[in-house]
């Protein structure tokens, strides 16, 4: 889960300064990607059980090749490094930011030498990732200018047999049960996309597809993030006020996708 505001400046909601520096003519500075990374990694902290359980279920047993696309700061890397001690993984990502980050991670954790980094803008030239036999890619299809030709690819390069799985969610996370739905940014068309048929036109067979409901309670990881996001959204009175309510939780919707090459 990962839906990390898109630049769009206010208005509706979730007006925080994630562009994510392509396509949408919006770029960002230092300071907001510095901020998207921090968003990425508390993500990754509160997701962890989730993701960690979505990972134990995928049909691959011995990957000798990962590849991690859009990987951002390594929600998905340490995961899949960790349920596949003996595979390597190159995670791709347009941001300089976040891999400096996902290295500096895998060399925390010892794994530097599994690690492999791309910095590639995967609407522009493709890059080289080998023969993998699974593919990881959450919440970075929808950030694709033409997901479609990016699902052939990825077709293309997975070995025979293997697997992608694709993770996305319907939009932002939720803090309050009586907030309003996350509307839909004109900026990121494909977000919240129906991925089964996509996958199926581009070739895969969908051997599977699941929702999860992801409930998460008041924790100082939880507080960060509202901060972060609602920050965005809120005047500062109004945003102590929405922290300081009981009902704060963490609410989101994550869908899995396995397809099999
Ligand atoms: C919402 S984050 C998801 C990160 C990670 N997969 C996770 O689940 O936490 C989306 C990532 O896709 C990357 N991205 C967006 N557009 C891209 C592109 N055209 N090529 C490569 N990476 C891209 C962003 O830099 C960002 O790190």
């Amino acid at each position: 889960m990962s839906e990390h505001g898109h630049g769009h400046g206010g208005g509706h909601g979730h007006g925080h300064g994630h562009g994510h520096g392509h396509g949408h003519g919006h770029g960002h500075g230092h300071a907001d990607s510095v901020d998207q990374a921090e968003v990425l990694d508390l993500d990754a902290e509160l997701l962890a059980t989730h993701t960690a359980d979505v990972i134990d279920r995928l049909p691959v047993t011995t990957p000798a090749q990962i590849v991690d696309l859009g990987a951002g700061t390594g929600a998905g890397t340490f995961a899949l490094l960790a349920r596949y001690p003996e595979s390597h993984l190159t995670a791709v990502d347009s941001s300089v930011e976040h891999l400096q980050r996902l290295r500096a991670k895998a060399g925390e954790r010892g794994v530097s030498d599994r690690v492999h980094t791309v910095l590639a803008d995967l609407d522009a030239d493709w890059p080289d990732l080998g023969t993998p036999d699974l593919i990881w890619a959450s919440a970075s299809l929808h950030h694709m200018a033409n997901p479609d030709h990016t699902l052939s690819q990825l077709h293309e390069v997975l070995a025979p047999n293997g697997v992608l799985a694709v993770v996305e969610l319907a939009g932002m996370p939720q803090f309050f049960p009586d907030q309003a739905p996350d509307g839909h940014d004109e900026r990121l068309p494909h977000r919240g996309a129906d991925w089964g048929p996509k996958l199926a036109e581009a070739g895969f067979t969908v051997e599977d597809e699941r929702t999860i409901t992801v409930h998460i309670e008041r924790s100082a990881a939880v507080e960060r993030y509202a901060r972060i996001v609602l920050g965005r959204q809120l005047a500062p009175e109004a945003l102590e006020a929405a922290l300081n309510r009981d009902d704060l939780a963490l609410r989101t919707e994550r869908t899995v996708w396995t397809a099999r090459k």
